[in-house]
């Protein structure tokens, strides 16, 4: 049995020597070796290239490498077969420190701490209680559901916003179009945690940013992005960041990627850019769990974490 390792815009070296090690018995190739190739049953991808997946006769399922799956579905050739996407402990605490430290930074002034340390200013600035600044999660999957849950035991106010109803003890669960408009409304820092579909598609743009709350504890709102670059408008993001409509931002994925080098969020002065580093796939801790599936799968037992085609997430 052959496995297809399929990446594009990074070195796969690392996740072959990880699936390898996890699977020492299967085959794990780069590349078809032919147009069809009938020993791949599998195939791990990230972003492959268009096509590559199209004419493989035997191909049983997809998995990602990551929690998103935007990347693969953006591949208008993909054969009917079931995606599966990467839910792991490994991954979901990457995102949930990234976010705690993003909401603790700028809850305790560290860009402006910083900017006074450069300065030599000796200045305490007014500090809000935790329990005085309002957390406001959109999306409130694998990823969401533990950040906010982090946040609400540091004593945030915390409410989320979902596609469908949800009910999560000390959070309050929001949905629909009035829970946006209701979580846009009353947020004092904004987390982003949507997958990149059809739906949520640049919704982070000019009439996005100015449902927000027009007043905070910290003075206007914090926006800390990390769910996928084309939820949003880069152009917009900075439009409020100097009209006043966000005080500041942490943003780790972009419109573009690499954030191109003259954009002017890489020298703003409120803004902190991470290079889509917040929950790093990591091989040695994901490789088995994707090979752990495939050996239940060819045991014939059901995928998990399947992908809805339908939804695109
Ligand atoms: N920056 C990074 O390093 C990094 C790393 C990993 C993942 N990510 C991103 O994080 C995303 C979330 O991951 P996850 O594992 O938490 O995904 P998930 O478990 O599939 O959760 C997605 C959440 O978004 C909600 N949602 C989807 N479409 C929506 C819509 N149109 N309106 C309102 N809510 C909507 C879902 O609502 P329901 O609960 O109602 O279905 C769900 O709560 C990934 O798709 C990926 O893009 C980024």
């Amino acid at each position: 049995m052959t496995i297809l390792l399929s990446v594009t815009g990074f070195d796969p070296t690392r996740w072959r020597e990880a699936l390898l090690k996890a699977s020492p018995n299967e085959q794990i190739v780069l590349r078809p070796a032919s147009a069809a190739d009938e020993a791949i049953r599998y195939a791990v991808v990230w972003k492959q290239p268009p096509g590559v997946l199209a004419n493989l006769p035997n191909l049983q399922a997809i998995f990602s490498l990551g929690a998103g799956v935007d990347h693969i579905l953006a591949d208008r050739t993909l054969p009917d077969v079931p995606i599966v996407r990467i839910v792991a402990d490994d991954l979901t605490k990457r995102m949930s420190e990234y976010v705690v430290w993003r909401v603790l930074d700028h809850l305790r002034r560290g860009m402006t701490y910083r900017a006074q340390q450069t300065a030599r200013i000796w200045n305490e600035r007014l500090q809000p209680a935790a329990a005085d600044v309002s957390v406001g999660i959109l999306g409130l999957g694998e990823l969401g559901r533990d950040a906010a849950e982090k946040l609400r035991v540091m004593g945030f106010p915390v409410s989320g916003w979902s596609r469908t109803p949800k009910a999560l003890d000390g959070i309050r669960c929001l949905h629909g179009e009035d829970g946006l408009t209701e979580i846009l409304a009353s947020s004092d820092i904004l987390v982003v945690l949507l997958p990149l579909t059809a739906e949520t598609a640049g919704m982070i743009d000019d009439g996005f940013l100015t449902r927000l709350k027009r007043e905070t504890p910290l003075g206007t709102p914090i926006l800390v992005q990390a769910g996928r670059g084309g939820l949003q408008k880069d152009s917009a993001i900075l439009r409020a960041l100097n009209d006043g409509r966000l005080m500041e931002a942490s943003l780790d994925v972009f419109e573009r990627e690499p954030l191109p080098a003259d954009s002017p969020l890489w020298r703003h002065p409120r803004v902190f850019v991470t290079p889509h580093a917040a929950a790093s796939s990591d091989p040695a801790a994901l490789a088995p769990i994707i090979v752990r599936q495939i050996a239940a799968h060819r045991r014939g037992e059901v995928l998990t974490n399947l992908v809805d085609p339908g939804t695109g997430y």
